[in-house]
């Protein structure tokens, strides 16, 4: 397995994984691409492959000393191998060497899985969005010192 930036190539994969994974709000295939051309601003798009096949990805942006983590999602027969731990990883590496110092991300309150990937990555709570998705749900925002 190996953890790259995203190519052109990878679009259709990555989409495919962000309707599987965020079935209410998956990123549109046009905005991926325009992020994996670049074109968006301080975002950046890495896929973890294994095998040839995308099995993983993660967006994050960098502005300044704040790194957010837009998107990080595993195929479901892949989770559970440290795929996303290994994602986690790069964004993290990323961030530190543009200078961040702290990344930060929303997670609903309902993803169980996802906070216990954050809580073990040494994520913190530092506020609650009441009712800040569509569907009425809570978010969470998580921080990791960097
Ligand atoms: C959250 C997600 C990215 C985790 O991916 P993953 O590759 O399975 O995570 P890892 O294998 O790196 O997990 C590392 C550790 O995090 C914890 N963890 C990860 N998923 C967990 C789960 N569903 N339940 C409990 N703990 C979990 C475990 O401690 C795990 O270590 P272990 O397997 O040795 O017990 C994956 O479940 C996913 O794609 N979910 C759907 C998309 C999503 O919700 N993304 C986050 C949106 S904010």
């Amino acid at each position: 397995m190996v953890v790259r930036p995203a190519r052109a190539a990878d679009i259709d994969a990555i989409a495919d994984l962000e309707a599987e994974s965020f079935p209410q709000d998956p990123w549109p295939a046009g905005y991926l691409t325009e992020a994996v051309a670049g074109l968006l601003h301080s975002v950046v798009v890495l896929v973890a492959e294994d095998a040839g096949v995308v099995v993983g990805h993660a967006i994050a942006s960098v502005v300044y000393e704040i790194a957010e983590l837009q998107r990080i999602a595993v195929t479901r027969q892949q989770r559970r191998r440290g795929l996303a731990g290994a994602l986690l990883s790069a964004v993290r590496e990323d961030a530190r060497g543009k200078g961040a110092e702290r990344l930060l991300l929303e997670v609903r309150e309902t993803n169980a899985g996802a906070l216990a990937f954050y809580e073990r990555a040494g994520f913190v709570e530092i506020d609650r969005r009441s009712r800040y998705y569509r569907d009425g749900t809570t978010a969470i925002i998580l921080q990791l010192s960097l």
